[in-house]
């Protein structure tokens, strides 16, 4: 049973493209939680090393940036995503496939991780939290009481992909965002700090040809027999 003197948190792991960010934030609104974004926190490190120009692949300097990140996260008046960082937007830069290959290479350093994780610990507020990322189960919520692993197909999530770029206004062909998308899963699955893995307690949930709406119901369906609201 899930205690209740603590926040519940539901976490929306899995491999980039299988939809943790459409469901994952569909379900914060619907249940009226707070909303978890860590890859989010992962790319504004990678944004703000570049503008330094640090070496990606050095954790030291990397790591104090990440425990002092300046970053904000809200809506325009025309509801679009803006996230700020030392008070600049820079939501273009972070959404740019390039930032997700960054982001996973400063994801690799465990000095990183380990400054990014009280301040992801600090959003399990009431009524609760859900949570996308990798490592929400395994590592930043292990007691969580509901942990779900989200794949798709690499086609599946390079279209996906594609749609949300194209939002952004940014294009890119669907042939290179399948390689881009398979070579960071490699590096994400690969590493040796809190890998991308689905959790012993996870359910793993194919969301192939499956509508974000479907999937949210059915985790609200869970959460629901879990007790959680
Ligand atoms: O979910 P995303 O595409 O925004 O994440 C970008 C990268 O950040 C991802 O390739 C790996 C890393 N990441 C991580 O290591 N742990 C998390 N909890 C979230 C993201």
């Amino acid at each position: 049973m899930h205690d209740a003197t603590l926040a519940p948190v539901i976490c929306l792991d899995g491999p980039s493209g299988a939809g943790k960010g459409t469901v994952g934030r569909m379900l914060a609104q619907r249940l009226g939680w707070h909303f978890l974004d860590s890859g989010a926190l992962y790319r504004l490190v990678a944004v703000a090393g570049g503008k330094r120009r640090l070496d990606l692949d050095r954790p030291d300097a990397l790591a104090g940036l990440a425990h002092g990140l300046d970053c904000a996260f809200g809506w325009d008046a025309r509801g679009r995503e803006r996230i700020l960082l030392d008070g600049r937007d820079v939501t273009a830069e972070v959404r740019a496939e390039t930032t997700g290959a960054a982001a996973s290479r400063v994801a690799r350093h465990p000095e990183v991780r380990a400054a990014l994780l009280a301040r992801q610990r600090a959003e399990r507020r009431f009524p609760g939290l859900v949570a996308d990322g990798r490592d929400m189960g395994t590592v930043v919520f292990p007691d969580a009481p509901l942990k779900i692993f989200l794949t798709a197909s690499a086609d599946e999530r390079a279209r996906r992909r594609h749609k949300q770029l194209m939002e952004h206004g940014i294009s890119a062909s669907i042939p290179d965002l399948i390689q881009e998308i398979e070579a960071r899963d490699r590096q994400d699955r690969e590493r040796a700090v809190s890998p991308l893995v689905a959790d012993a307690d996870a359910l793993t949930v194919d969301s192939t040809g499956q509508a974000p709406s479907e999937l949210c119901a059915f985790i609200v369906e869970l959460a629901g027999r879990r007790g959680l609201f």
